[in-house]
């Protein structure tokens, strides 16, 4: 059992000389399905993870913030919340900074010592930023009793993100942070914001595989490909790419660049794709799953350019012991990070042994394997 002192109320006890009044998890996630759809007003098909990040908190008389993270070697921050500067030395206090500042904006709240720690491998694709963003705002709920709902919290998530941060990301990662369900994957549409869930079928796994590939200009690659998407809705005339139909961006694809011609593509696919899943995964249709997951990596390697050799080829081997069985694509915003499968459980330690056996011998790097479970969300109503 874990002693008190390494637990967060422990380090919160350490640090502060006070006890914490809230304690808080929010989950990292998994993407099934439907990458760089997002912020195209389209579809996507997460799921919230058995990794989490863990937010201790108790409220402050004055108007100061006092943030210690215990994984950044207990590093802290302080700031106060009339004056709340970008901070270029700590890059993770911007989370925080970014939250509090986008709180404040529709509430009225004190200060607060915050502890923040947390088991979401970090730069992934896993979202350890959502995971810390929506913890962080159900920390502050909880605290001061503000009236703050899971589809809310994810909003001002992702415009603590997009405005601070300096992230243009889509609200995906922080929905599922806040409203996931425990043992379902949730089909997202992210121009409503309506979702519906479906179970991860009995005797089926959500197994994830870290190429360990170190992720390089994430952001301004990300940034790039939204700007792409962009350009092709305006070139159409359409509001988002999710207004377009394929038979338009045949019509306009003269005066589409190429690459702006695959990059809507890849959109416009991987909607239909992501909702061909939905129907798939409800009707236990393996083969389909595994063709829509193969299409859904083909299409983010070709027209998206999002992978790198090292993903694809693990995705090749998962793929190769999985058979028609179930499906691996790669998962989150790419450039490196992890590989989901959707495997039958006989199949996983098979599908382990042959990765372990062949990545590293063809790449040079370790992966790491988690198995994980889908898991409820922070915000979730019967949480
Ligand atoms: C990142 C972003 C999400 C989404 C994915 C790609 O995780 O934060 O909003 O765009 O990439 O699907």
């Amino acid at each position: 059992m874990m002693s008190i002192g390494h637990t967060p109320i422990g380090f919160f006890e350490a640090h502060f000389k006070r006890t914490p009044t809230t304690i808080v998890q929010a989950p990292g996630r998994v993407n099934l399905i439907g990458e760089h759809t997002d912020y195209n007003q389209g579809f996507v098909f997460p799921t919230a993870i058995n990794f989490a990040t863990t937010v201790a908190a108790a409220p402050r008389e004055d108007r100061l913030i006092n943030v210690v993270a215990v994984d950044y070697g207990n590093a802290v921050s302080q700031f106060s919340l009339d004056d709340i500067a970008f901070d270029h030395q700590q890059g993770w206090s911007n989370y925080v900074r970014g939250i509090v500042s986008v709180l404040q904006t529709r509430y009225e709240f004190g200060g607060a010592d915050l502890l923040v720690t947390g088991n979401v491998p970090q730069g992934a694709g896993l979202s350890s930023s959502a995971s810390l963003e929506i913890a962080l705002l159900k920390a502050f709920a909880d605290l001061y009793q503000l009236e703050l709902d899971g589809v809310q919290a994810a909003l001002l998530g992702q415009k603590a993100e997009n405005d601070f941060v300096g992230c243009s990301c889509g609200i995906m990662d922080q929905l599922i942070s806040a409203m996931g369900q425990h043992g379902h994957a949730m089909l997202l549409d992210c121009q409503s914001l309506a979702f519906q869930s479906t179970p991860i079928p009995v005797g089926y796994q959500l197994v994830i595989v870290n190429s360990n590939v170190q992720r390089a200009l994430v952001d301004g690659e990300y940034n790039l490909r939204r700007q792409q998407c962009e350009e092709a809705a305006q070139i159409m005339g359409v509001e988002s790419l999710r207004q377009a139909s394929l038979p338009l961006l045949h019509e306009y694809r003269e005066s589409l660049s190429e690459t702006v011609f695959r990059r809507a593509r890849h959109v416009m696919t991987e909607n239909q794709r992501t909702l061909d899943m939905y129907s798939a995964l409800s009707a236990s249709d393996y083969r389909r799953i595994r063709g829509l997951m193969e299409q859904s990596h083909a299409s983010m390697r070709d027209d998206f350019e999002i992978t790198v050799p090292a993903i694809d080829y693990l995705v090749e081997v998962m793929q190769s012991v999985l058979g028609d069985a179930g499906g691996a694509r790669m998962t989150g915003g790419g450039f490196g990070g992890c590989v989901v499968a959707l495997a039958p459980e006989h199949l996983v330690p098979e599908m382990l042994s042959v990765v372990a056996e062949r990545y590293y011998v063809k790449t040079g790097i370790q992966e790491t394997a988690y198995v994980c479970t889908a898991e409820q969300g922070a915000f979730a109503p019967d949480r």
